[in-house]
């Protein structure tokens, strides 16, 4: 009954053929239906079963033929195709010959008390404008740290200089670096980078003075950073920011610091001078403060662009300052929490650095350069502290900044 194709052979049923009526009777007969209705279900079920033999494969029980409880877990998982190890990109080390491609490790960089063991490396920052009449003294301390000198990386920046810094750092820098007796730095970097427009002295009258030294404050913070950027190698541990108008600090300073094993840590700041052959001491650095009640209402209540600066009747912040607490007779190791600090003296883990907090050139949280780092670490999670008995002592400076005023 099926032709070649799976068609009716017609020639054969017009052999039996009744007249055409009775022909379009019994097409319409449900028993006729029903039984072309089932061949066509016997056609296609043929056809899907009736294909190659290659189409059998699909039916092919493959796997071990044991039971799943008997498999090996190397047999289950071959013959479930799951967990079968993938190696990708198999291949011997590679090997880099070419010299400008540099690798740095920065994970075993560490900043640590045992910093002077750990050989950990440190860089002395110190940013210079016109301060050639300090380098000598700033030289002379310099080659009594005790911390090793193999170990120390001076990096300094010397920027809208009218006076003989560049020529004298140059020569003082020459003369240290000279000497066998391991007074000579690891290495030495002298940037030279000119801002401009900051013209500022303290004589100006008060009134302008405020606005000045906000101005001021944002370009000094700006010069840290492009020190900091241009001297910070993967190999530091530590950042020692050190003011060149240094008079006098403790030659191990470095590794008392290190040994406090802080994220930011400041000494307290004095001066002194010889009056009348007598020796008079002040504090010098309210820069570095604990935050109060006070300053936080004033800070919500001026612009976000507005930078505060200590010292000034303008503004009221009846914050706490470190310069009016301790004694350098005293316990050198005790701590205290800051909010802002000053930049005479900083030591800093480089990692806070590299991390991404510096010396706001704008105004955050309301402060600018050092105590808004202070401000900024803050806010990031990382320590910020004082050591109010321990003290570096200042040169004797008009510029020194004002003692605040009372409330
Ligand atoms: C890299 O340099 C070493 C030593 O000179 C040499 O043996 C090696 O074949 C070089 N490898 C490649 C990939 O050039
Ligand atoms: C300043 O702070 C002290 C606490 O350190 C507080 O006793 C005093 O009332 C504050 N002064 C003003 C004017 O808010």
């Amino acid at each position: 009954m099926l032709g070649p194709k799976g068609g009716f052979r017609l020639p054969a049923v017009q052999a039996r053929l009744p007249p055409s009526r009775s022909i379009y009777a019994y097409i319409f007969r449900t028993r006729f239906l029903a039984s072309a209705a089932l061949t066509a279900c016997v056609i296609i079920f043929w056809r899907s079963i009736s294909t190659s033999a290659a189409d059998m494969q699909k039916f092919y029980c493959f796997g071990p033929s044991k039971s799943p409880m008997e498999m090996t877990p190397n047999d289950a998982s071959d013959w479930s195709g799951l967990d079968t190890p993938v190696i990708f990109n198999h291949h011997a080390p590679l090997e880099i010959n070419s010299s400008t491609i540099i690798n740095y490790d920065l994970n075993p960089i560490k900043s640590t008390a045992d910093g002077l063991e750990n050989k950990e490396r440190v860089l002395i920052l110190t940013p210079l404008r016109d301060a050639d009449k300090h380098l000598e003294k700033y030289f002379e301390l310099l080659v009594k740290l005790t911390y090793p000198h193999d170990l120390i990386d001076l990096g300094f920046l010397v920027g809208d200089s009218s006076d003989t810094t560049l020529a004298k750092l140059a020569a003082e820098v020459e003369r240290v670096q000279k000497k066998t007796d391991k007074t000579a730095f690891r290495s030495v970097k002298i940037i030279q980078k000119d801002f401009g427009g900051i013209a500022y002295s303290q004589d100006v009258e008060a009134r302008h003075a405020f606005e000045a030294q906000a101005i001021r404050r944002k370009a000094i913070g700006k010069a840290r950073n492009y020190l900091l950027y241009s001297a910070l190698a993967p190999d530091h541990s530590w950042v020692y920011w050190r003011d060149v108008d240094i008079v006098d600090s403790p030659p191990p300073i470095i590794q008392d610091m290190i040994l406090h094993d802080k994220d930011i840590i400041v000494p307290n700041i004095w001066f002194h001078r010889y009056e009348n052959d007598r020796d008079i001491e002040g504090r010098f650095d309210y820069n570095s403060w604990q935050e109060s009640p006070e300053g936080l209402e004033l800070a919500a209540s001026l612009s976000k662009d507005t930078v505060l600066v200590e010292g000034y009747p303008e503004y009221v912040s009846n914050r706490t300052y470190m310069a009016k607490m301790g004694h350098w007779t005293k316990n050198k190791d005790e701590e205290i929490e800051l909010d802002g600090i000053g930049g005479v003296n900083i030591m800093v883990k480089a990692d806070v650095h590299r991390s991404g907090i510096n010396f706001p050139c704008y105004a955050f949280e309301n402060q600018a350069e050092t105590e808004g780092f202070g401000k900024m670490a803050k806010r990031a999670g990382y320590q910020v502290i004082g050591l109010p008995n321990y003290v570096v002592w200042h040169i004797d400076t008009l510029e020194k900044p004002k003692e605040p005023r009372k409330p």
